[in-house]
């Protein structure tokens, strides 16, 4: 009996063991491998000291050399947890219901169940209390703005250190701390060649519109980190941060048409500005993919923008904030940036808006994070839309 019980027992902690090695390699590829290690190494841990336990149980209530039972500490705790009557002193507590030989005992609720069922009570006490008194109840939801948050933090960290800055996603930075940190540097390493005012002196002329490489920031960053060597315009990547390239790029735009003296002749093609101010990155006549192709916009109707205030606050504000850039852009000004098929468009398919639309391409290569579908419908999108329309970037 003894030996056959033990058998048992060994042979199921080696299928335990087994079981959990198995999970183990299954988890393994999904989660990070650090925590379904340790998941393991719990769960094993767990269950030796369970078999432990198990096996002080068995042998606890062995006779000593004289034959005399002893009773252990451990077995003691189990009675006082369970108070079980043993079978011998059965008859005790027998009521005298008798079922067609059927008998029944009046044992006691073993006191771990109380335990457990006035613990539960309490827990759940406390978790009210905690979550929804004190706190909100949206913890799920918290969670998810918290890490949104630590997710933002962590882009910003990595866009100010300029990891995320290349020749495909660089934009014109308009303020005043960069430009002023652009000038320094084009003072100290650019002026020599290209004016104290960017006149043109070895190197070309920066306040006329021709430019030999492309006057558009992307070009302007191309030729400042690689150079053109060969004429003479070396290559500032091994001098100069990506964020830096972006400031003295940003610095050089403002001093178009500054018309400084002593200016040297145009060089290269007359650059179409007008293109990149209202082009590639503005648009208004794109109306998107999707399934909005026309949106008629009358007076401002205020139920509307109420009720879009609040989808936006509940269903974008983890990504999006009105007046700064966050996971996403800022809102404040969208709707002078995009028309309202394109607004509506990016709301409902954002996946396939980032697929076949050229801004929102371009859009998902500056904020490396894809825009989320929150499943709105058209009335809602709309009424977001119009919440939008709000939010100009006018006093
Ligand atoms: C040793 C002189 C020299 C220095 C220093 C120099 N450049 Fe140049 N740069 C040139 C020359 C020469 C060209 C024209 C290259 C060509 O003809 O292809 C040029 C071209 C450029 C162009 C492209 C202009 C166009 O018309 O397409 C940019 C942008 C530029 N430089 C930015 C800078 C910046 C920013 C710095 C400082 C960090 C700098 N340069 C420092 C000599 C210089
Ligand atoms: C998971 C984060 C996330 C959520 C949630 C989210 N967005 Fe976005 N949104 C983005 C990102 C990132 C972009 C930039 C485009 C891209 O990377 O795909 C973007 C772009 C946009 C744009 C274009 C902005 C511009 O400057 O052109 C609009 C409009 C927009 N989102 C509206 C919404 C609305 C309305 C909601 C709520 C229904 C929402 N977003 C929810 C992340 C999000």
């Amino acid at each position: 009996m003894k030996n056959n019980r033990k058998f048992s027992f060994i042979s199921a902690f080696w299928i335990l063991l087994i079981f959990s090695t198995t999970s183990f390699a299954g988890t393994g590829a999904t989660d990070d491998g650090y925590g379904s290690v340790l998941k393991v190494i719990i769960a094993v841990t767990a269950f030796l000291i369970a078999f432990v336990l198990w096996l002080v149980l068995v042998y606890a209530e062995s006779n000593d050399a004289k034959g005399e039972k002893v009773i252990t500490p451990f077995s003691k705790f189990i009675h006082s947890i369970t108070q079980s009557v043993s079978v011998k002193d059965e008859d005790e507590i027998l009521l005298d219901h008798d079922f067609d030989g059927i008998k029944e005992l009046d044992n006691k609720i073993p006191p771990w169940w109380n335990a457990l069922f006035y613990g539960a009570i309490i827990f759940g006490i406390i978790y009210m209390i905690n979550y929804h008194i004190i706190g909100d109840g949206n913890v799920q939801e918290n969670e998810y703005n918290q890490e949104m948050e630590t997710a933002a933090l962590q882009l910003e960290l990595l866009s100010q250190s300029g990891a995320l800055i290349s020749a495909e996603t660089v934009t014109i930075l308009s303020n005043e701390v960069s430009l002023l940190a652009g000038k320094d540097i084009f003072v100290k390493s650019c002026a020599a060649c290209h004016g104290m005012g960017g006149e043109g002196l070895v190197g070309p002329n920066f306040t006329d519109d021709y430019w030999i490489h492309g006057g558009g920031i992307k070009d302007m960053y191309r030729i400042i980190t690689d150079g053109v060597p060969a004429k003479g315009m070396i290559s500032w990547k091994s001098q100069l941060s990506p964020n830096q390239i972006q400031e003295v790029a940003s610095y050089i735009r403002t001093l178009r048409g500054t018309n400084p003296p002593n200016q040297k002749g145009p060089e290269g093609k007359k650059w179409d500005f007008s293109q990149e101010e209202t082009g590639s990155g503005i648009d208004l006549s794109d109306k998107g993919v999707g399934p909005v192709s026309s949106v008629t916009l009358s007076e401002i109707d205020d139920a509307l923008v109420s009720s879009g205030k609040e989808l936006f606050e509940t269903k974008c504000s983890a990504c999006h904030k009105v007046e700064k850039r966050f996971v996403g852009p800022a809102i404040r000004g969208v709707i002078e940036r995009r028309s309202p098929e394109w607004i509506m468009n990016m709301i409902l398919d954002p996946e396939k808006m980032v697929k076949e639309n050229k801004i929102a391409k371009e859009l998902l290569a500056e904020y490396l994070s894809p825009m989320a579908n929150q499943s709105l419908t058209k009335d809602e999108a709309r009424a977001v839309l119009e919440y939008f329309r709000t939010l100009t970037t006018k006093k």
